[in-house]
């Protein structure tokens, strides 16, 4: 089967920022504790952050970072996690049944953003509390000084403001499992008086307003409009998530997954600008994709690894992911830039441990998923701005998509340094793809890299006694000749090319 592909430096999609591709930190199983923070571990260094974690989040190139939450955020008291080590309280997360020391908070983990050279994204607690406790932790993150708050902030041994600017109005507030779960009404209003009472401190906050937390809600669509009637003049961007999962052996559909990613981008952006045109409002509401992964979720419901005695740090979701899970986080990132002009920003849910690229041993070895190497080279080679590619390919029946295309691909490219990328994945389960590029109008006339993820048992892992068993391959197939670019793509398989 053949595939061709056309790119053209006219057909742009949107500049990149970086913020599509950020990752997500949540106070959940052995994401912090036990994750990115071990003090004791040979590699910690004098804030307990390990060291080899840091350099794989700098290796993966996670951009913004959601923290702390997640479910857990509906039911944090953000006080309790600053100030002296020693008279921060334990408590009870009823997101996650276990129990938080508070041995990190906001000024710990903004230390560990330094190491990483990551930005922050905050949410607030909208679950359990409200405008004044989100008041209280804008004015302890970002006042420079003189006040109550951002005085103890300095006396807890941070002198300068966070400066945090992108900040989440409370976590999935449309599902009956958040803490303090709401109707879009009543969240919508919360929203709206919370954003406005935030951007009276600071005007140029970025605010996100909860979106659905899937397409698979009763709510979806209506949420997103409601939620946006009371709160258009006020938020930036309105978030999505999506986590996508293989059932029942049914690897096409599953392979098809950024069918349903887009549908729900359509949709998002369908409500958003309805809302918008009959406000004849200006201004565009961004999509913030702030949770979008691969997650077996099915299987950790019927598990009991949640509803056991409170722990602290248990381990919670830690998924282990395959090639084939793999080839679809590529095809999710691909779907979020053939989007870019609308999903503004995104976070991988999540970074270490908990459904994560990131694993580590408590005393012992980090290692990459599957999953890391599609992210890390996106991250790495998308530059400049989005292009969309005009794509003829073939087509596939799926149970759960519908019909799917078997070739699914996005460009960037680099005015600045002439330097472009193709990011593509085969969905075939049996045949190899072969692939032309005209790349005529990009200027290009060298490979520079062609990397594939693929293997002989789509279902090979990387694991704690085997950490390299999956790794990414030369694509030697890549050849360029008078604007023609040809590649061969095997079965279920993720490619990126490099081009100069
Ligand atoms: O990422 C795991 C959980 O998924 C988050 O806590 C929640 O927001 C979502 O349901």
């Amino acid at each position: 089967p053949e595939t061709h592909i056309a790119l053209d430096r006219s057909d742009r999609v949107a500049p990149i920022d970086r913020r599509i591709f950020g990752a997500f930190v949540e106070h959940l199983g052995r994401c912090v504790y036990d994750g990115l923070y071990e003090p004791g571990h040979p590699t910690a260094n004098e804030d307990g952050f390990r060291l080899d974690v840091v350099e794989l989040v700098k290796e993966l190139g996670a951009t913004t970072i959601r923290y702390p939450g997640g479910n857990f955020v509906s039911g944090f008291r953000w006080e309790d996690s600053v100030g002296p080590r020693e008279q921060r309280p334990v408590r009870r997360d009823l997101a996650w049944h276990s129990l938080e020391t508070n041995q990190v908070g906001l000024d710990e983990f903004s230390r560990w953003l330094k190491l990483t050279g990551s930005e922050l994204m905050l949410a607030v607690n909208l679950g359990t509390r409200g405008i004044d406790e989100a008041l209280d932790l804008l004015e302890y993150a970002n006042h420079p000084s003189g006040t109550a708050l951002s005085d103890q902030r300095i006396a807890n041994g941070t002198p300068d403001p966070h400066g945090i600017r992108m900040w989440c109005l409370g976590n999935e507030m449309d599902g009956p499992w958040q803490t303090g779960y709401m109707t879009a009404d009543d969240y919508g209003k919360l929203a709206a008086r919370t954003a406005a009472a935030m951007k009276m401190a600071d005007k140029d906050l970025e605010l996100v307003a909860c979106g659905s937390s899937g397409s698979g809600m009763p709510t979806f669509g209506d949420w997103e409009r409601i939620v946006l009637e009371h709160a258009y003049d006020h938020v930036d961007f309105i978030s999505a998530h999506a986590y996508y999962q293989e059932r029942g052996g049914d690897l096409g559909s599953f392979l098809a997954s950024s069918v349903d990613m887009q549908y729900f981008i359509d949709t998002v952006v369908a409500a958003a600008d309805h809302v918008g045109s009959k406000r004849k409002s200006a201004k565009k509401i961004a999509i913030s994709f702030d949770e979008w992964n691969v997650w077996y979720l099915d299987e950790h419901q019927a598990s009991d690894e949640v509803n056991d005695e409170w722990r602290i740090a248990p381990r919670q979701l830690e998924d282990v992911y395959s090639v084939a899970d793999a080839v679809v986080v590529g095809n999710l990132l691909i779907t979020l830039l053939k989007n870019h002009d609308r999903v503004r920003s995104a976070s991988l849910a999540q970074l270490v441990n908990v459904i994560a690229p990131i694993m580590t041993e408590p005393g012992g070895a980090s290692w990459r998923q599957t999953t890391f190497f599609p992210f890390s080279v996106t991250s790495r080679l998308a530059r400049g701005e989005v292009l969309r590619p005009t794509v003829r390919t073939g087509v596939y029946e799926t149970a759960t998509h519908g019909t799917a295309d078997l070739v699914d691909a996005v460009a960037t490219h680099d005015a600045a340094t002439g330097q472009s990328a193709v990011f593509l994945v085969n969905r075939s389960l049996t045949e190899t793809e072969t692939v032309t590029i005209d790349v005529r109008d990009l200027g290009a006339t060298e490979v520079r890299e062609a990397l594939s993820l693929f293997d002989e048992d789509v279902y090979a892992k990387n694991t704690l006694a085997d950490p390299e068993r999956v790794g990414l391959r030369a694509n030697t197939t890549a050849a360029l000749a008078d604007g023609v670019l040809t590649v061969e793509l095997p079965p279920v398989s993720w490619t990126a090319l490099s081009l100069a």
